[in-house]
């Protein structure tokens, strides 16, 4: 029997909200369609911002919201999405479908959309393309709150008060669609264009984002850490609040990542092989980051994270639009364990994306809108946000029989808030189910208050328009608590979490 320790008397680290973040990207039907439809959309809207998605976003409590891109943030042109909307100047989506992106959802849209999300903004800003003057511009223009050139543009576009941006990204993926640069010449601009990213309201300092590595790309960590940080004030910690990192758990070769709802079981060993690969990459780039930052001041932020598959049959290959099984549920499950393990160094996380895009919590067509396995994971997971990690140890688990034949059959994570122990478990296995014991060492009786499921019949089910709830979180009941520990059955191919009082 597995056995899981929480030690309740070793807090390791808090768990800022901010790592259950998510992206929105000009990409596909994520902006438009799933979120804004407009004011005069016949789908019920707030000031054009669907109300169905926004409800349910708001349930799993999003905490923070990245956009534009992606890759799209390095075309992006802020002056291009503001003012009259019938006005704004068109472009072309190179990245995503050669699409016409007409700037209807621009800054003003999107804080409006955070004003009704209730969550933190992550603007990422244009290095690729953009020049120092605009990047230092946008950012005049949505935090300054007296008198200047750009806070006068914002207010005869509407909004008189500054806004809040709480996080800034400079660039994204400036090693590839951003471009196509060397760590150490991105690291030089990172400081250059950094420096224009004033802080208006000192109550308020924006958080800064580098743009950090690709999946196990350690040295381009490693030259933009000692780039940023070498010759320059200590305290300013490499001119830099947070580094990036993006990792999509693709399984296989790119051309042979296969569907997203069709899968063999060799296929699902692989994909969580590569989901677990998230713990070996977080803590290679966290040693790098020691060397230079052994005081872990500087943040890292995994803001792009995410299964990729094939898009769906028939959708614009641009599009990225992808289904959700059971198999994504395990993935969130797996990815949020292990970010919430290494919370004293990971302080924001974005999963890719929103919506209709990638491994997304919804998914939209028309006016019908659904939730998917990952929404259900997430709601069961945000209990963590804002937790203290418990230490916890999992015994007696064997390793799954996936490719690298490393990666556990179960992860955990424990947190605690308001005297409340959350507890989320995933089993990796197509054909095990695993008696667990879970053992508390400190004194107090405990006694489970809430206990929910996310699997199904078949690992391939997932949830369509016409059958929207096929997989979601249920209750769980195959467990035994006798105040001091809890005996639990847990189904292969699950994601359970505990609540204990
Ligand atoms: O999320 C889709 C794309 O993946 C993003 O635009 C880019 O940053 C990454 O390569």
């Amino acid at each position: 029997m597995a056995k899981l320790t929480v030690n309740e008397n070793k807090v390791c680290g808090t768990i800022e909200p901010e790592l259950y973040g998510h992206f929105s990207e000009h990409l596909g039907r994520c902006i438009y369609e799933g979120l804004f439809v407009g004011e005069d959309s016949d789908i019920p809207n707030v000031n054009g911002m669907r109300s169905d998605v926004v409800e349910a976003l708001k349930e799993i409590r999003v905490p923070v919201l990245r956009w534009p891109g992606g890759c799209f943030a390095d075309e992006y042109q802020w002056r291009d999405g503001i003012g009259d909307r019938k006005k704004r100047k068109k472009m072309v989506n190179t990245h995503w479908g050669g699409v016409t992106e007409d700037n209807s959802f621009g800054t003003h849209e999107f804080m409006e959309l955070c004003r009704q999300l209730g969550c933190k903004t992550y603007i990422n800003g244009n290095v690729g393309s953009g020049t120092v003057q605009e990047m230092s511009e946008w950012v005049e223009y949505m935090t300054f709150g007296g008198q200047s050139p750009m806070s006068d543009l914002r207010r005869q576009n509407g909004h008189e008060e500054p806004w809040t941006v709480d996080y800034f990204g400079v660039g994204n993926e400036n090693w590839g669609c951003g471009g196509n640069m060397t760590p150490a010449y991105y690291a030089n601009e990172y400081r250059r264009y950094q420096t224009y990213v004033r802080h208006y309201d000192n109550a308020h300092p924006i958080k800064k984002i580098a743009c950090g590595a690709n999946a196990a790309d350690y040295h381009w960590t490693d030259i933009v850490m000692k780039t940023c940080f070498e010759e320059s004030p200590k305290e300013a910690h490499g001119f830099m609040d947070l580094l990036s990192l993006h990792y999509y758990t693709v399984p296989g070769e790119w051309s042979q990542k296969g569907a997203a709802t069709e899968y063999s079981d060799d296929k699902w060993y692989l994909t969580m092989d590569k989901a677990y690969f998230m713990e070996e990459l977080l803590t290679r780039h966290e040693t790098i980051m020691d060397r230079y930052d052994p005081d872990r001041i500087v943040g890292l932020s995994v803001d792009e994270w995410g299964t990729w598959f094939d898009v769906e049959p028939g959708t614009n290959p641009g599009f990225l639009y992808q289904q959700s099984t059971v198999r994504d549920a395990l993935v969130a499950g797996i990815t949020l364990n292990i970010l919430n393990k290494h919370c004293d160094r990971v302080k924001m996380a974005n999963i890719a994306q929103m919506v209709n895009v990638l491994q997304a919590v919804i998914l939209t067509d028309g006016d019908k809108m659904l939730k998917t396995p990952t929404w259900h994971v997430f709601n069961q997971y945000k209990h963590h946000q804002g937790g203290k990690l418990l230490e916890s140890t999992l015994t007696d688990v064997g390793t799954e029989k996936g490719a690298g034949e490393k990666t556990p059959k179960l992860t955990e994570s424990v947190s605690e808030k308001d005297g409340i122990i959350t507890i989320t478990l995933s089993n990796l296995s197509l054909s095990d189910s695993e008696s667990t014991e879970i053992v508390f060492t400190g004194d107090q009786k405990r006694e489970v208050t809430e206990a929910t499921i996310v699997t199904s019949k078949d690992v391939h089910d997932h949830n369509t328009f016409d059958q929207p709830e096929t997989v979601k979180a249920v209750a769980f009941t195959d467990y035994k608590a006798d105040g001091r520990s809890i005996r639990l059955n847990l189904p292969a191919a699950s994601v359970v979490a505990l609540r204990v009082k």
